[in-house]
């Protein structure tokens, strides 16, 4: 069996957004493959180094929101980056390996440095912290976005150079592009927790409701009667992913027939539907700290197995067990 590695920063709760487009495909990879689920927290420290009394709990709500979503903890390890060393120290091997210039001309390091003003070591290293994630399980895939492919063509990179200089160590990873539609936001740009114009998979039924209501719509059909355009209004396109008959809405928009309170008290309830189940097992989970924990700490004895097991092959190849 194949083995991926999947990662994501500790942000607390999970959207639409989030969910859509990495966790539902997770969910139905840990079937198949070997599956590691790393929340990397040391990734989160890159940007929130100053102020980390809420990792606890964002890693809590992120480890809810993946077993409500769906991921099986018999499956798939899920686990806290930081409760395996190992994951440190092949990243300080790596680092020998790789370049300054590589790392600077990453479109990720410059887009994030204009926007947040970051240029410390540890930010800079973040991909090669991220290929040690990746290389330390000896992935064969990891199922991404496509912001992140470069990163990952950096991780098999590093797989290929180190393989050369030591001898066979490493699968060289691939990109496991998921397709997803893009999620808008309220707003409708992309939904994104950092805008504020999210669906949280916590929020509740009224929540919701309260949301799309001020969802941005056609801003060309300003009342009922006015023909709209489901072809550029994000409310359609979640239709298009909640609502089983979203085709019979198309003629009424357009023809105004059908105006945009009634339409989105339609998506409101397909929505919370589909939601209904992950809020419900959500719920539970969140009354239960220790089990959660408990499955984060068992993932993370599962996942120090493998790590130590390639990581002990890493140190003989690179002649570093020296007793
Ligand atoms: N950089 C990834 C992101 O921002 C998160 C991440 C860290 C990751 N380590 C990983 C993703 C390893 C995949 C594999 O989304």
């Amino acid at each position: 069996m194949e083995t991926i590695l999947s990662g994501m920063k500790p942000t607390g709760q999970l959207h639409l957004g989030n969910y859509e487009g990495a966790l539902k495909n997770w969910a139905a990879l840990q079937n198949n493959y070997e599956m590691y689920t790393c929340i990397v927290d040391w990734h989160a420290l890159t940007s929130e180094f100053a102020e980390t009394g809420h990792l606890k709990d964002n890693i809590f709500q992120m480890a809810v929101d993946f077993l409500a979503g769906g991921l099986d903890p018999q499956k798939c390890a899920i686990f806290i980056q930081s409760d395996v060393k190992e994951h440190a120290e092949l990243h300080l091997l790596l680092s020998m390996l790789t370049t300054v210039p590589t790392l600077t001309r990453l479109p990720t390091y410059n887009e994030q440095k204009e926007e947040t003003g970051l240029d410390s070591y540890g930010f800079l290293g973040y991909p090669v912290l991220q290929a040690a994630d990746i290389l330390i399980y000896n992935a064969h895939k990891v199922p991404v976005g496509k912001d992140q492919e470069k990163h990952i063509w950096l991780a098999a990179d590093l797989a290929k150079r180190f393989n050369n200089y030591y001898g066979k160590t490493f699968n060289e990873p691939q990109v496991l592009l998921t397709k997803f539609p893009t999620i808008p936001g309220l707003d409708g740009r992309k939904m994104s927790k950092s805008l504020n114009n999210h669906i949280a998979l916590a929020d509740s039924e009224e929540e919701t409701a309260k949301k799309l209501k001020r969802m941005f719509t056609d801003p060309e059909k300003l009342r009922k009667g006015d023909p709209g355009r489901p072809e550029i209004c994000p409310v359609y396109l979640l239709h298009q992913i909640y609502t089983p008959d979203h085709e019979n809405i198309v003629a009424p928009c357009q023809s105004g027939e059908l105006g945009c309170v009634d339409c989105k008290k339609r998506l409101t309830e397909n929505l919370n539907k589909a939601l209904e189940p992950i809020r419900e097992k959500r719920k539970k989970l969140v009354e239960k700290p220790d089990f959660v924990f408990d499955i984060l700490r068992d993932g993370a004895g599962r996942a120090r197995e493998k790590a130590q097991a390639v990581m002990a092959k890493v140190r003989e190849n690179m002649k570093l067990a020296y007793y």
